[in-house]
């Protein structure tokens, strides 16, 4: 059987997440991971917190904290947040760890020693006030173009022309205000991607057949408008260190300028991506488990490597990633071949899960904004299954989705309270009032049965072929489709009129509700694990999860086992919460 290791994008430390990146990777890998895992597949699902970069810094700043203590003190706020929302990865990382800096300075040394990283030297913006060099956005100015004010040295919001700092009037720091700033020269390391274009190219069209179109498009684009060699590292002090002491020569017998590169650290989009491997490590340092059987060569070759991302996400990893990866794996020769620089190579992402945006109410959910709902509101207003459920049904797959508060009640109220949760509710409180709580026994399956059976393992054969093809809204479609097979079929079999001309006609079709019961406990998990446990133990069912196969999904349980109803599973949510949450967090003007 594979194993199956999935990753989900790592978020950024600066921040609470708001639903949409819960929509767009999170959420997803989890219910995917905990498909796998019951279908009996060795999973390994690690996620991190993403937490260099300069938005990190001013963050810190602006809480009044020094970097290390502020991610330290967000790390245990998300990952107290993702226990909550039930995510169960078997390790949440963090990009600044021992075992990433080691990963991401020895990649970047076999880098250079194969010949795909350059030094450079270039113009980079020095605030005098701040002691600081600033990123480009750091710079504003008033934008020669338009006449904006306030442009950013990468784009101008107003005119959308792409600017270098340079360009700016009167420019100026954005973090002090301060216009004592200047150019200066900064020796940087590029990574030669432009040497990967082709070999990317051949790589990627591969993967057509298999990943989603939105992925292949955005990659082949990314490659088709050039692929430009990139600056790795960044004049910051949070950060992986180069650590290019401990370099040897490249294969032009060039050894790296260690002065000039002192104090700099790599690009966050460098050690990010790698951090997936470093959790790995970090998993296994923690349980002592063996993180290179994931990764590396042959060891790893029974394993299907599946990521899960946003769309913004996705160059990073069709491109960026996997050339730090291939420049580890391989040697570009001068005839243009590539040879094995390794004896056990990397493995590279075998399936990409690509996500649309998740809006809100038709505009970008937005942290900077504090637009939109977030981690801990949703969790203040709803348990976290409402939210998983939602997310998972309405996933932003084919386009982009919106979140509007009363199609959300509308969805909620339909699939959970009136269908899954009257169903599980209604039968076994019927078993508690008129077959003394007990699977009863008696009776025989007549032709309601046998089409229910027909019936129930042609819906399940097709939400474990969704499934398994990671379609969430198809998948979550066949779920409820199989909730209201359930339902049409009680309504139909009526135990509570048998009950009183034939009894074992009662008893049949209560057995059979349930283990639907028991069927639903099981393979409703993956969406909603926090109902599903509380319903799996109201038919006795605690620790059982295996994903049930057609044959067996409708005999789960044996006659004679005691059953009891749950207190009610899904409240529904009323029209007066709808309208308050509208007031809190904004209605339609808010998109
Ligand atoms: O877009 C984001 O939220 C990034 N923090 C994702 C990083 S994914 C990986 F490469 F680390
Ligand atoms: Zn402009």
């Amino acid at each position: 059987m594979t194993r199956i290791l999935i990753t989900s994008a790592l978020p950024y430390i600066n921040g609470i997440k708001h639903l949409g990146t819960l929509a767009g990777s999170m959420l997803p890998a989890d219910v995917f991971a905990r498909f796998k895992r019951a279908q009996g597949h060795e999973t390994l699902f690690i996620c991190a917190t993403d937490e260099h970069g300069t938005p990190t810094e001013l963050a810190a700043a602006e809480a009044g904290m020094d970097a290390a203590s502020f991610c330290l003190r967000q790390h245990e706020v998300q990952s107290d947040l993702a226990a909550r929302f039930g995510l169960s990865w078997d390790h949440f990382g963090r990009s600044s760890s021992s075992q990433n800096r080691e990963m991401t300075q020895t990649m970047a040394r076999q880098l250079w020693e194969n010949g795909f990283i350059e030094e450079r030297v270039t113009q980079q913006v020095y605030s005098n006030a701040d002691r600081r060099f600033l990123p480009d956005r750091y710079v504003i100015g008033t934008c020669p173009h338009c006449g904006y004010a306030a442009a950013r040295g990468d784009q101008c919001e107003n005119c959308t022309r792409v600017l270098d700092p340079a360009d700016l009037l009167t420019p100026r720091s954005a973090v002090s205000g301060s216009e004592d700033i200047e150019i200066r020269p900064s020796k940087h390391l590029f990574l030669r991607q432009s040497l990967f274009a082709e070999r990317l190219r051949t790589w990627i069209e591969g993967k057509k057949a298999t990943w989603p179109l939105l992925v292949t498009s955005i990659a082949l684009k990314w490659l088709d408008e050039g692929l430009q060699d990139r600056g790795i590292t960044r004049d910051l002090e949070w950060g992986v260190p180069v650590n290019a002491e401990a370099w040897g020569p490249n294969p032009d017998g060039l050894r790296p300028d260690i002065e000039g590169l002192k104090g700099k650290v790599f690009y966050v989009w460098f050690d990010a991506p790698i951090e997936y491997i470093g959790a790995t490590r970090e998993w296994a340092d923690a349980t002592g488990g063996d993180w290179e059987r994931w990764w590396r060569g042959e060891a790893a070759s029974d394993v299907t490597y599946v990521q899960f991302m946003g769309k913004d996400n996705v160059p990073f990893h069709t491109v960026g990633f996997p050339c730090t990866l291939i420049g580890v794996n391989e040697r570009l020769g001068p005839d243009g071949a590539w040879t094995p620089a390794s004896n056990a190579p990397w493995k590279l992402v075998d399936r990409l899960k690509g996500f649309n945006w998740l809006d809100y109410y038709g505009g970008r959910f937005s942290t900077s904004q504090q637009r939109g709902v977030f981690m801990d509101q949703a969790l203040e207003l709803l348990p976290a299954d409402y939210w998983r459920w939602w997310i998972t049904a309405n996933a932003p797959e084919g386009s982009d989705a919106s979140f509007v508060w009363e199609q959300f009640q509308a969805q909620v109220n339909a699939d959970l309270a009136d269908v899954f949760g009257n169903f599980v509710n209604r039968i076994l409180r019927f078993t508690e009032s008129r077959f003394e709580g007990k699977v009863p026994e008696g009776g025989e399956d007549g032709p309601l049965e046998a089409r229910l059976r027909v019936d129930i393992a042609e819906k399940l054969g097709e939400l474990t072929t969704q499934l398994e093809a990671i379609e969430m809204r198809k998948s979550a479609q066949a779920l409820r489709q199989l909730w209201v097979l359930g339902n049409q079929y009680l309504t139909e079999a009526a135990p509570w009129t048998a009950v009183k001309t034939d009894p074992d006609r009662a008893a049949v079709a209560v057995r059979m509700g349930l283990n639907l019961v028991a069927l639903f406990a099981r393979v409703s998990r993956p969406f909603i694990p926090f109902t599903c446990r509380v319903v799996a133990e109201a038919v006795g069912e605690g620790s059982s999860s295996a994903w049930p196969d057609a044959s067996g999904a409708l005999d789960l349980l044996p006659v004679g086992r005691e059953v009891k109803a749950p207190a009610v599973l899904f409240r529904k949510i009323e029209a007066d919460q709808v309208e308050a949450w509208r007031a809190r967090f904004g209605g339609p003007e808010a998109g």
